[in-house]
C-alpha cells in the first residue's frame, strides 16, 4: 500500500465512545468521552483526558470520581448528544432519559441501560496540554445481568455495543475471531473406526 505521510494527529481508530458520569456531591452529569482506554491489569487501571473548560472537569477533580459507561446502538443518540451539550446548561440524564442507579464503590450515579460500568477512583491528574489525563483506579465493574450465561459468563457481544472512528460511530459487527484462534491447534479429524 502507497502511504502518505500527514503531520503527528490522533487518528487511532476504533475508540470507544463511553459515558462518563460524574458528581460533585451536588448534582451529577454526564459526558462522552473518547480519550480513554485502559494502561493496566493489575492493579486495574484506567484513564480519561478531559478539556479543563469541560463542566465535568471540575467536578471530577472535586469528588476524585466517575464512572465509564459503556455504550450501545441504543445509546448512541445520547451518546452523541452528551458529548455536544454541557450539563452546566442544561440536565443531560433528563434531556436524553437517561436512567441512573448508584454505583456501589464510588459516590456517583451509573447509567441503567449500559451493560457494562467502571467505576473509577482517580489517582493522579496529569495536564498533557490541550487535556487533563485522569488516571485511575477501576474499583468496581457494575455487569448487565442479562448478559450472563447460566455459568456465569458474560456475552458482551449481544450487548450491541458502538465504537467511534474518524468522526463517525459504527455498531461492532460480526465476530471474526477470539483471543488466540490464529495459534490455536487445529483439532484433528476423528478416524473413522472400522466397521466390523
Ligand atoms: C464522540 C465524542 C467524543 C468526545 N470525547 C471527548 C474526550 O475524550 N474528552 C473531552 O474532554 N471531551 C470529549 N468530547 C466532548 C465533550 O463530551 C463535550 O464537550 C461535552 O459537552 C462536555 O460536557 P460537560 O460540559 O457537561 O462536561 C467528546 C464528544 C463526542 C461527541
Amino acid at each position: 500500500m502507497a502511504k502518505i505521510q500527514w503531520k503527528g494527529g490522533t487518528l487511532l481508530a476504533p475508540v470507544p465512545a463511553a459515558l462518563v458520569t460524574c458528581s460533585d456531591g451536588e448534582r451529577d452529569n454526564v459526558l462522552t468521552v473518547a480519550w480513554t482506554g485502559i494502561v493496566n491489569s493489575d492493579p486495574p487501571k484506567t484513564y480519561i483526558s478531559v478539556r479543563p473548560k469541560r463542566h465535568s472537569h471540575g467536578m471530577i477533580q472535586k469528588s476524585g470520581v466517575f464512572a465509564i459507561n459503556l455504550t450501545t446502538k441504543a445509546l448512541a443518540r445520547a451518546t452523541d448528544w452528551c458529548g455536544v451539550y454541557t450539563g452546566a446548561k442544561v440536565d443531560k440524564f433528563a434531556r436524553c432519559q437517561l436512567e441512573t442507579v448508584p454505583a456501589n464503590e464510588i459516590d456517583c450515579p451509573i447509567l441503567a441501560d449500559s451493560p457494562v460500568a467502571l467505576e473509577c477512583r482517580v489517582t493522579d491528574v496529569i495536564s498533557l496540554g490541550s487535556h487533563d489525563m485522569f488516571l485511575a483506579d477501576i474499583v468496581a465493574v457494575d455487569v448487565e445481568e442479562s448478559l450472563l450465561d447460566a455459568d456465569g459468563k458474560l456475552h458482551l457481544e449481544r450487548a450491541g455495543l458502538i465504537a467511534y472512528a474518524h468522526g463517525s460511530y459504527y455498531e461492532l459487527g460480526r465476530q471474526i475471531g477470539s483471543f488466540g484462534y490464529s495459534v490455536a491447534k487445529k483439532k484433528k479429524p476423528q478416524k473413522k473406526s472400522a466397521k466390523k
